[in-house]
């Protein structure tokens, strides 16, 4: 397994770090799959219940190793190893949150699309740089692109490819928070704590109606989550949650961030 990869837990959070500063972060076929087992081991433990995503050295990453492309004996064909790892992530239940410090770039934006809250520095850069590299966008990005900042800005920002200020970022829907870099991860780290404080089946099944995308009618989507609404409230989870309010007793009040 990669050593560019770190991970350790933090409670119920489990802390992922890309860690190849000196090619800022750029990701080569073992940290995919070191990351890909890492989102799938996430997923089934029981005592995680979010993830952070982020970089060491300053940098989110760099993107894509750009030896990948042009060596495929060494390394094999890109689309699988980097299709583990994003693959892994769109099939998460549970929260993830991405720490952005610096270079956001390639795949380390396009993955930015499928996080649920991103905390960037002030100093923090995206870039979606495929049309200048001869390539184009993957990993579904032409689709949930648009859905985040709509078709203006996904047009001028995957076709033009030039660096998306943190602000910019902020303004268009995909970066939740700006900090000051010194601050950035402490706060991204808080944000996971608070989702992983949550009660996590009914965040889960929350998460998942919002990720379904706007295909449904309305009165399919309210018969949706209707049926999942009456099974979050039969559960002992929630059952306790409503018995605790109705007691009202300061300290049995839930204190959920
Ligand atoms: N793949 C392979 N090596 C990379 C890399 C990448 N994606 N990004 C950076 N590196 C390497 C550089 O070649 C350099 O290696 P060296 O020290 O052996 O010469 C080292 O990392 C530092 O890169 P440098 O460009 O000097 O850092 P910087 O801080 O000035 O700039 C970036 C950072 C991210 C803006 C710049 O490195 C860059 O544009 N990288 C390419 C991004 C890209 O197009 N990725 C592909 C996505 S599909």
């Amino acid at each position: 397994m990669s050593e560019d990869v770190m991970v350790r837990q933090d409670g119920n959070v489990l802390v992922i770090a890309l860690s190849r500063p000196e090619k800022r972060n750029a990701l080569t076929a073992s940290m995919y799959a070191q990351l890909a087992q890492s989102f799938q081991d996430a997923e089934v433990s029981t005592s995680v219940h979010s993830i952070l995503l982020r970089g060491n050295g300053g940098v989110f990453t760099s993107g894509n190793d750009i030896g990948l492309f042009l060596n495929h004996d060494a390394e094999g064909p890109h689309e699988p190893a980097a299709a583990s790892f994003i693959r892994a992530v769109i099939a998460l239940s549970k929260p993830l949150v991405a720490c952005v410090r610096g270079h956001a770039v390639g795949i380390g934006a396009t993955v930015l699309l499928h996080c649920d809250y991103v905390v960037a520095s002030d100093d923090a850069r995206l870039r979606f740089p495929f049309v200048d590299l001869g390539l184009c966008p993957e990993f579904a990005s032409t689709l949930v692109l648009e859905r985040i900042v709509g078709r203006t800005k996904a047009a001028e920002w995957m076709l033009l490819g030039a660096p998306i200020p943190a602000g910019e970022a902020r303004s268009a829907g995909l970066v939740n928070q700006i900090m000051p870099a010194e601050l950035a991860e402490e706060e991204a780290l808080s944000i996971a704590q608070r989702f992983a404080s949550k009660p996590q089946m009914a965040l889960r099944a929350t998460r998942a109606l919002l990720r379904q995308g706007g295909d449904d009618s309305l009165a399919e989507r309210i018969d949706w989550e209707s049926e999942v609404f009456d099974a979050l409230r039969r559960t002992p989870e929630a059952q306790q949650i409503f018995r605790l309010f109705l007691d009202r007793t300061p300290q049995a009040m839930p204190t959920h961030g």
